[in-house]
């Protein structure tokens, strides 16, 4: 899968995809990543990315233009594809949706700074959809972009070394996981519970479920909801 992400910070996305589990999945060729940086497309002579605001109020909104420009030297997008632009007004990101777009063979972020983008980004670019991590407002759209790129690249075969780890994840079956524990078995008199140590797979793997259970119905009830 490709991610296209295009940002005025591409040494973030760059920084974040090098690294760990993501930067093998890179380097193994189950994803590819370039980050396009919007201000080397800017028309304006000084490379201006953002202006005030009509209407007046407080911060910048980026606009359309060099947004536009980094969009189109994408060129055809290999589909299905889907573009993306992050922001707090959109549909809400969840494990669905992860879902849903690991099915894709290329994904484009547009990455907000300021206030946002010029609303008429959306018309200029008709396949946008606003997409937001949550209920907060972060300083600029890198951290939604990455955040979205690791949840979609750890569902692809062969981008976590053991798919069943994701598998057993919280939100796989609709509920939380349950707590895990290594060794030693015993630490500063704290001990692991005793059913891990059993050797009982059946038991492992009830007690498992109920622990699921109980931490959803505490942390998620929300989850549990018909
Ligand atoms: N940009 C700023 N805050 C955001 C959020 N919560 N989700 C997506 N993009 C954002």
């Amino acid at each position: 899968m490709k991610f296209s992400i295009l940002t005025l910070f591409p040494e973030l996305i760059e920084t974040y995809t090098n690294a760990s589990i993501i930067g093998r999945a890179v380097k193994s060729g189950v994803i590819s990543v370039e980050a396009v940086n919007i201000r080397d497309f800017s028309a304006d002579s000084h490379h201006k990315v953002d202006d005030s605001p009509f209407g007046g109020g407080s911060g910048m909104v980026m606009t359309c233009q060099p947004v536009e420009s980094a969009f189109e030297s994408l060129g055809a997008l290999k589909e299905p594809a889907r573009v993306l632009l992050t922001t707090p007004t959109g549909r809400r990101f969840d494990h669905a949706m992860a879902v849903e777009l690991s099915q894709c063979q290329q994904i484009v972020m547009l990455c907000g700074h300021y206030e946002g983008f010029d609303d008429r980004i959306k018309t200029l670019i008709p396949r946008i959809e606003e997409v937001s991590i949550g209920d907060y407002v972060l300083t600029g759209g890198e951290l939604p972009a990455l955040c979205m790129l690791d949840s979609i690249t750890r569902l692809l075969p062969g981008a976590v070394q053991k798919f069943s780890s994701v598998e057993a994840d919280s939100f796989y079956d609709g509920m939380l996981d349950y707590p895990h524990y290594t060794r030693p078995a015993e630490y500063k008199g704290l001990k692991v519970p005793d059913v891990l140590l059993s050797g009982n797979h059946a038991a492992i793997a009830q007690w498992r479920k109920q622990q699921s259970l109980d931490k959803t119905r505490t942390n998620r009830p929300d989850l549990l909801e018909p």
